[in-house]
């Protein structure tokens, strides 16, 4: 399907018909989400892919609007890290070289440059860094998923505190950003046929 097309047929889905999606398809979404760009290529970030469905149901308490989670077929949750430590940058590193072959005396510009922005920020700043990264993955998930003909909605709408505590996610060095319900559109879902409601293109884009 054509990338538009496949921008105008997608819509943030608040009923899925329960059917679950081929591995193949899911595979490919997650790894259009691994693909991302990144700062730095520091990827701040990690992925829990949800698919058992008691475990999905046992996340339906942490959602305020919870229709579309009974549904899915599938769950991503986008987890960003609240800091970056030197152990992770040094791993970073190591990866790096292995990868290309290069050795850490040439990647020393690109180091400084790391250490030099992560310096910087406040732990605060930090935190909003890593999750502005993990941003960048849900468009691409979201993308890959319209392209795939799969259907999503993308979820702020949850209690942060419980939803991390069901998942397990470690509190004092990671944090859950963001949700991605995967699935197919229920018939009987009456948000397909609504308009697209987007700025125009002159509100939208300046050229200069
Ligand atoms: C970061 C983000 C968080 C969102 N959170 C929710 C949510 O919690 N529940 C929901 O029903 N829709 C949520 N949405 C969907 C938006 O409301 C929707 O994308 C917007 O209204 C545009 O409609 P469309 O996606 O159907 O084209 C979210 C979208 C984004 C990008």
């Amino acid at each position: 399907m054509n990338y538009l097309d496949a921008l105008n047929w997608r819509y943030s889905v608040k009923k899925f018909d329960g059917k679950k999606i081929p591995s193949e398809k899911l595979n490919n979404i997650l790894e259009a989400g691994r693909l991302s760009v990144s700062s730095q290529g520091l990827q701040p970030y990690h992925l829990l892919v949800v698919e058992n469905e008691a475990t999905i149901q046992k996340l339906v308490p942490a959602f305020y609007n919870p229709s579309q989670i009974k549904t899915c077929s599938h769950l991503i949750v986008l987890v960003s890290k609240t800091n970056i430590n030197k152990a992770y940058v040094d791993n970073y590193f190591s990866h790096i070289i292995n990868e290309r072959g290069v050795t850490l005396e040439q990647l020393s510009a690109f180091r400084k440059n790391i250490n030099v922005l992560l310096e910087t920020l406040t732990p605060k700043e930090m935190e909003s860094w890593a999750e502005k990264q993990s941003y960048i993955v849900l468009g691409s998930l979201i993308m890959a998923a319209a392209l795939e003909q799969i259907d999503s909605c993308p979820m702020e709408g949850f209690k942060a505190d419980l939803l991390e505590e069901f998942l397990d996610v470690d509190k004092k060095s990671e944090k859950i950003t963001v949700v991605l319900a995967l699935g197919y559109r229920a018939a009987d879902d009456p948000f397909q046929d609504f308009k697209k409601v987007r700025k125009p293109a002159d509100k939208f884009i300046k050229f200069l």
